[in-house]
């Protein structure tokens, strides 16, 4: 049996998530693939966003489908249009695909980026944020959880003090939706993008944005496919379906999508789960070893873990865990740039547990990582 420490790449997908897609590619396989579709018209169309609705409490109309988080953030965040002189507010923790957005959207309109200082801990600065919050703040972006490491960032304290100004508030809930209690009322933001494969355990191929009316209204105008708008012979386009659905794309996998709404009626409560502690008891296990550095900043933490160790290579010992049986994932600090990269840290092995991990896998881990670096 394989121990599987690599949720933050992708969570193991069910068994009733692998047989609905299965079902779903022989039946296009045998009535045709939109014959097929249509007979899950309610499924993919409305009970899809109806349950990612209640997953994060939003309303289904705010919510809208990609194929990937990095698609989701992209399709809204890209089409800002921000001015110069304006300010945008990031965290260290930003995934590196979000800042490449940013950056090509800085060329475009010369606004100025400011990175959140963050405090001894490792935590962010919210006082920092109080003193600098005013009415050139166009936007601040914050990952719930980074790709990189396992901090909890306080996303619902972030939005009480962005309430009630002008600024869009943006978080990253890739790593954070499945295996935390997300609540994007509470939360008080305009954007808040996930994927599926991971905590959530669903395939990959799958992502979703929930954009608030205020983050619609400001978007610049953009392509409307053909699910929600038509086009007549006098070229005159007519959006019939309203909400954030205007910004996904129309084609997209019916056994995936099928397959994503099978894994969110498994999904466990976040609210039951802890994959923090797990992970924090880990940590001061990894402590032990010697020659071992952790990247555990913050005073919360998530199910992720990331360490080096000074002689031997994350990807070394990432391939002999594998060889052994253990799947952890061999992280790059530029997926991360601003935290790890900004310590020197290239390379590093992340460790992610969630709700099938149990204390034997964490034993069989810390054996073979003692065996290898031994
Ligand atoms: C924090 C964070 N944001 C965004 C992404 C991008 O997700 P995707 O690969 O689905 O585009 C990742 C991927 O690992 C991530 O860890």
């Amino acid at each position: 049996m394989r121990t599987h420490l690599n949720t933050a790449g992708a969570g193991l997908m069910s068994r009733r998530t692998v047989e609905t897609m299965i079902e779903v590619l022989e039946a296009e396989q045998r009535d045709g693939a939109y014959e097929t579709e249509q007979r899950y018209d309610d499924e993919l169309n409305v009970a899809l966003y109806k349950e990612l609705g209640r997953l994060v409490n939003a309303d289904p109309q705010d919510v809208a489908i990609f194929d990937s988080a990095t698609r989701a953030w992209s399709a809204t965040f890209g089409r800002l249009a921000l001015r110069s002189g304006q300010r945008v507010i990031i965290t260290p923790y930003e995934y590196a695909g979000n800042l490449m957005s940013l950056t090509t959207l800085q060329k475009r309109y010369g606004f100025r980026i400011e990175v959140m200082p963050l405090d001894g801990a490792g935590d962010l600065d919210l006082d920092w944020l109080r003193r600098s919050v005013d009415d050139d703040v166009a936007l601040v972006s914050v990952p719930h959880v980074p790709s990189g490491c396992g901090i909890v960032n306080p996303v619902e304290e972030i939005g009480r003090i962005l309430d009630g100004g002008d600024a869009l508030y943006v978080v990253d809930g890739c790593q954070s939706v499945g295996q935390l209690p997300v609540d994007v009322g509470r939360i008080g933001c305009d954007l808040f993008t996930g994927a599926g494969r991971k905590f959530l355990c669903g395939p990959r191929g799958t992502g979703f944005a929930v954009a608030s009316r205020r983050l619609r209204e400001r978007l610049t105008p953009d392509l409307l496919d053909l699910h929600v708008a038509d086009i007549d012979q006098h070229l005159d386009v007519a959006e019939h379906v309203s909400g954030a659905r205007g910004l996904e794309l129309a084609e997209r996998s019916t056994a995936v999508f099928m397959g994503l709404l099978a894994s969110l009626a498994e999904a466990p409560d976040p609210a039951g789960l802890d994959n923090g502690h797990l992970s924090t008891a880990l940590a001061a296990e990894l402590r032990t070893v010697d020659g071992v550095q952790v990247f555990d900043p913050g005073r919360r933490q998530s199910g992720i873990t990331a360490f080096r160790h000074d002689r031997v290579p994350a990807a070394r010992i990432a391939e002999e865990l594998r060889a052994a049986g253990v799947n952890v994932w061999k992280i790059a600090g530029s997926h991360t740039p601003l935290y790890l990269l900004e310590r020197d840290v290239t390379t590093a092995v992340r460790v992610s547990v969630h709700w099938y991990t149990t204390e034997a896998d964490l034993t069989r881990f810390m054996n073979e990582l003692r065996r290898i670096l031994a």
